[in-house]
């Protein structure tokens, strides 16, 4: 059996919504430090939903997979249904990842939650801190 799905090779090959938002209403950046990948996600907000969603991923093969899949299960959903996103949901959408590659995954969904974190942040709006389940992490209060 092959390594990756069909999926993940698809992603990898022909990401969907690569590139920069540049009047971005929020950024996500992410890294993981053993591996050494980043992950930035720019979204576009209006009315509170997500209306644009692009990453730029400097990473593997599956953390570029994920991001794009990511992207693609977030894309015109409102800000409550895209932080339920999880790593283990973008996996399935891909069909599987190798278990010493579901990692990435974890990135793509610490970059979705890290850029409405950023969002709500600089527009001032309240959020519950227990629906950013992962990109909190290492933000702990002062
Ligand atoms: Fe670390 Fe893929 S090997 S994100």
């Amino acid at each position: 059996m092959a390594l990756y799905s069909e999926k993940v090779m698809d992603h990898f090959k022909h990401p969907r919504n690569v590139g920069v938002i540049e009047d971005a209403d929020g950024v996500g950046e992410v890294g993981n430090a053993k591996c050494g990948d980043i992950m930035k996600m720019y979204i576009k907000v209006r009315d509170g939903v997500l209306v644009d969603v692009k990453f730029e991923t400097f990473g593997c093969g599956s953390a570029i997979a994920s991001s794009s899949m990511a992207t693609e299960m977030i894309k015109g959903k409102p800000l409550s249904e895209a932080l339920e996103l999880t790593n283990r949901a973008v996996a399935e959408a891909l069909d599987g990842l190798p278990a010493h590659k579901l990692h990435c995954s974890v990135l793509a969904e610490q970059a979705v939650q890290a850029a409405i974190l950023d969002y709500y942040t600089k527009n001032g709006i309240p959020y519950d801190k227990s629906k950013f389940r992962t990109c909190l992490d290492d933000e702990e209060e002062t």
